[in-house]
């Protein structure tokens, strides 16, 4: 498909695009809003800049890709449920997804993708964020561990992540509960059908069908492949910059290299479908 409605500077060969000539915090028509579906599917990552989102138009952007999400250990603020706060200052413990992962995989139906502006950023070029292609993961497997990994499946938990985040932020989460899911090792995309890695630092437990070396072993392999810069893009933040990320092909990981500057915003997050 050719763009009309958009303007698009792709950002490399494997994965992300700048998309420019589109006002996103405003109504769009119909050929803007299939043009940004279709991006997303070409891209996997959409970055733009100069957004002016209040909460309300950034949910209503969201919600033109899918119902959008609430966040099963950090619901929003009153009125909004559906916003995650992206934040960070000189009181931070930790920050939110400083690992290798995609959103909420340890949901039964983990989200179709996330979009987050920020409308404060730190000084010199800091608080970048790394998106990286599962698609090109995928394609640069052997065929043999191709073969491997068809069929298997592995466990995705919110627990270890989020009990530590909590512990870290002094949030009382007694009797607080979190999800946890079964998915395919290799997921296939359901608008693309292209196969993407589907397995993350931050919520795989483990492999389910091999023993737990086994799966020790084979998922730190690959881990540190998903990893290799050559199937990454890397994304530095102006104020009131969006990326929209597609987390069925994509992980991410945010860079903490400005404490004790503030970095702040928001970001909704669009459910998503059982992975096959
Ligand atoms: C996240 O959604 O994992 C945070 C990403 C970021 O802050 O850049």
């Amino acid at each position: 498909m050719s763009y009309e409605a958009l303007r698009i500077e792709v950002a490399n060969p494997r994965i992300g695009a700048f998309v420019s000539g589109v006002d996103i915090a405003a109504p769009l028509s119909n050929r803007e809003v299939s043009e940004l579906h279709q991006a997303l599917a070409d891209y996997q990552v959409l970055f733009f800049r100069d957004q002016h989102f209040t909460l309300d138009s950034q949910k209503a952007f969201g919600r033109l890709f899918g119902e959008l999400h609430i966040h099963p250990n950090t619901p929003g603020p009153e009125g909004h449920p559906e916003i995650l706060p992206i934040h960070a200052d000189a009181s931070s413990k930790e920050i939110a997804g400083e690992h290798w992962h995609s959103d909420v995989s340890c949901d039964p139906e983990p989200p179709l993708g996330s979009v987050l502006h920020l409308h404060t950023v730190p000084p010199n070029g800091a608080g970048d964020t790394l998106f990286a292609s599962m698609y090109a993961a995928y394609d640069a497997l052997s065929p043999r561990l191709k073969t491997y990994l068809e069929g298997l499946t592995a466990l995705h938990a919110g627990e270890r992540n989020y009990r530590r985040n909590n512990r870290l932020r002094g949030i009382d989460e007694r009797g607080r509960v979190f999800p946890w899911a079964n998915h395919p090792v290799v997921r296939t995309h359901p608008v693309t059908k292209r196969k993407a890695l589907y397995v993350n630092r931050v919520f795989t437990y483990r492999i389910n069908e091999v023993s737990e070396d086994e799966s020790e072993a084979i998922l730190g392999y690959l881990y540190r492949h998903a990893e290799r810069p050559e199937f990454q893009v890397r994304f530095q933040w102006k104020p009131n910059s969006v990326a929209f990320w597609d987390n069925r092909a994509v992980q991410h990981l945010a860079v903490w290299d400005y404490f004790p500057q503030v970095r702040s915003g928001n970001r909704v997050t669009i459910k998503g479908d059982r992975p096959y």
